[in-house]
């Protein structure tokens, strides 16, 4: 596919965005939720691929095992903002959709999200990933995925993480943000990538305490399968392998799964600026992360 350049960021309602995001604004912003969907919600690059991989399974993995099979993680689970020449929106994909519950998944913070999704009181997941892994594994991605603006080097990129200029905004207020929405609304659960990591069967169980779902033993034993890093890694309709825009030659999307990889890329001197610019962001809240398991 012969892609433009690369993107520019530019501040869109106070939030540093592409364009690729925000093309498709009225259509998103009208977009028509139902009352069963479920919406899967991150800062991108903390574990939006393996909780969309894992509600897929647990829905439709009995009743159609051919799906995870056949079709990619991007047309199973839509992403609601995604608007790229030559692909169909997320609005069209999640509109032509027609399983129950729909799957879908947004970056955005919290004030974007389309306001049917709160009048129809959808139930949404959102995932967290603590600050380190998260820059490293989103410097990596903007190396490979040609619709990402040019990341720079990881100084200046591990800079302008801290300063916000990432597309979909700043990780302090995006994951701030949703932990104030919590507070007031049952309707959210909050999911840190660490926990899936640490112990994926719990996770698992709470996610169906959630929703509602019940799985006997065997479902949970393939579901947990389904959704180990290796099994994503080797399976193409959840590696990302069949779209375009990225260069796996330069990294693959799924790069390591780690918890704590962060200590491979920062120095010391830059882990001792980042944890005192994260104490001043993060003084204000009562949230709280594990770099390492
Ligand atoms: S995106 O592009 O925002 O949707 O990316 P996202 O899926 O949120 O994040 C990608 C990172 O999640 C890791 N990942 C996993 N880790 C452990 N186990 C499983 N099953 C798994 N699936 C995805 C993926 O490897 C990326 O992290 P890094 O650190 O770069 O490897």
């Amino acid at each position: 596919m012969e892609l433009p350049p690369r993107p520019e960021l530019f501040d869109f309602h106070g939030v540093s965005m592409i364009h690729y995001f925000t093309d498709n604004w009225d259509n998103v912003q009208n977009f028509q939720a139902r009352p069963d969907d479920i919406l899967i919600a991150t800062y991108p690059k903390a574990g939006t691929t393996w909780v969309s991989h894992m509600l897929d399974l647990m829905y439709f993995g009995k009743s159609s095992p051919e799906r995870a099979a056949s079709v990619p993680i991007y047309e199973r689970v839509p992403f609601l903002e995604v608007c790229i020449q030559g692909m169909p929106t997320g609005v069209e994909l999640a509109d032509k959709t027609t399983l129950s519950p729909r799957l879908i998944k947004t970056h955005f913070p919290v004030q974007f999200v389309p306001k049917s999704f709160w009048e129809q009181n959808c139930r949404i997941i959102y995932v967290a990933r603590n600050a380190k892994d998260n820059v490293v594994s989103y410097f990596h991605f903007d190396r490979m995925n040609k619709v990402e603006p040019e990341p720079g080097d990881w100084p200046s990129f591990l800079q302008r993480f801290q300063e916000g200029k990432m597309v979909f905004g700043s990780w302090y207020d995006h994951v701030k943000g949703w932990w104030e929405k919590k507070k007031s609304n049952p309707k959210i659960l909050y999911l840190f990538y660490e926990d899936l990591a640490e112990d994926m069967g719990r996770e698992l169980d709470r996610v169906c305490n959630f929703l509602g779902v019940s799985l006997n033993e065997e479902e949970r034993g393939w579901v947990k399968q389904g959704v180990g890093f290796d099994a994503m890694k080797n399976n193409s309709m959840a590696n990302y392998s069949t779209i375009g825009v990225m260069d796996f030659k330069i990294s693959p999307f799924m790069r390591k799964g780690k918890v704590g990889d962060w200590k491979n890329h920062f120095t010391v001197s830059q882990n001792e600026q980042f944890d005192e610019q994260y104490k001043l962001k993060m003084a204000d809240t009562t949230l709280c992360f594990h770099t390492e398991i």
